[in-house]
């Protein structure tokens, strides 16, 4: 167990060693443990987080803001309009500030291209622990979350466990990157075996993709990649069909540049894979004993179908969004 994390910035699970982030599972356990048992916790007694949302959230929000309460502390439910902002004020002027209010900082910011490097502004000038609450590369605490919760329902040593990342249709809103590509660069640090499927116009980030491949060779797991999701799905122990936007289809710069024209060229494309949907058909590819982990919120009848996602013999949504709670916790008492 390590005991020395205070103030280190959460940023993204890559930057943490395999050690830790055990200490972390241990930490999150334990205080699951000790919520079920209604056993007080008090451990960050009248310390403050600031978190600071640029989107909309249900877990994220929720998790960080009652995990504060039971740890005995309180969290400020921050918006960048609520704040001055949305005036311009910089990301290092707004670090600096609640550094000195506070102990602990977390933002979610997903704009394509700036959210990242608005959280590492942040983290170079704060004195206390920022936390990304998820950017456009990285959702670090939901990878806490999906790893916890296959530790519950299949092993802690989950080494050779086949899991499918797949894309999957949906109309909401260009979802970010940042969910599969944690998931891809945590699992095999763990040994799993992750199949990627996606249409060839929604990959992921080139780099994001070498360095899991990096991951996988030195966590003892793998990672493929196919265009075919009946082919990804078969014999997969786990699936997780989501949604995410077409961006690893183009440099940042030129993103950044054309993002009108990159929109509607996704819009375009997305309507090409209506078809790209976990249904029953497909779940019967999969293992006899297959789980679905969805990061939720889930776009019901277009990435999954109701008979799919409410199945409690296959659905492990909800164990999956309480244990953000669990996760969140234990990062926030370590790191604050
Ligand atoms: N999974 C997740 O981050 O959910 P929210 O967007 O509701 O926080």
């Amino acid at each position: 167990m390590v005991t020395n994390l205070l103030r280190k910035h959460f940023l993204t699970d890559d930057d943490w060693s395999k050690q830790e982030l055990d200490t972390v599972f241990e930490a999150a356990f334990d205080l699951k443990k000790k919520f079920a048992m209604r056993e007080p916790h008090r451990l960050l007694q009248d310390k403050t987080l600031f978190s600071i949302f640029f989107e909309q959230s249900t877990r994220t929000r929720n998790s960080m803001e009652a995990g504060m309460t039971q740890l005995g502390g309180h969290a400020h439910d921050l918006t960048a309009d609520k704040m001055q902002i949305s005036h311009g004020e910089a990301p290092k002027d707004t670090a600096i500030i609640l550094s000195r209010m506070g102990h602990g900082i977390a933002c979610r910011n997903c704009f394509y291209g700036e959210g990242k490097k608005y959280l590492d502004e942040m983290a170079k000038n704060a004195t206390v622990p920022v936390m990304s609450l998820q950017d456009d590369v990285y959702h670090p605490f939901q990878g806490l979350a999906d790893l916890m919760t296959i530790f519950e329902h299949f092993d802690k040593n989950p080494k050779g466990l086949k899991v499918t990342v797949s894309w999957a249709y949906a109309d909401t809103h260009s979802k970010p990157l940042s969910v599969p590509q944690t998931q891809i660069l945590l699992f095999p640090r763990y040994g799993l075996d992750v199949t990627v499927a996606h249409p060839k116009e929604f990959p992921l980030s080139k780099n994001i993709v070498e360095k899991a491949y990096k991951n996988a060779e030195a966590g003892g797991g793998s990672l493929k990649f196919t265009n075919d999701m009946d082919e990804a799905f078969e014999g997969a122990q786990i699936v997780i069909p989501k949604n995410w936007g077409g961006f690893g289809f183009y440099d940042v710069d030129y993103y950044l540049q054309n993002e009108n024209a990159c929109k509607e060229e996704m819009k375009s494309n997305l309507e090409k894979y209506h078809s790209w949907i976990c249904d029953e058909k497909r779940i019967k590819l999969a293992d006899k004993n297959v789980k679905l982990m969805h990061a939720l919120p889930a776009d019901r009848g277009h990435e999954v179908t109701d008979e799919v996602l409410d199945n409690p013999d296959i659905s492990i949504v909800f164990d999956e969004a309480e244990n953000r709670l669990h996760t969140a916790k234990a990062i926030m008492a370590l790191t604050m």
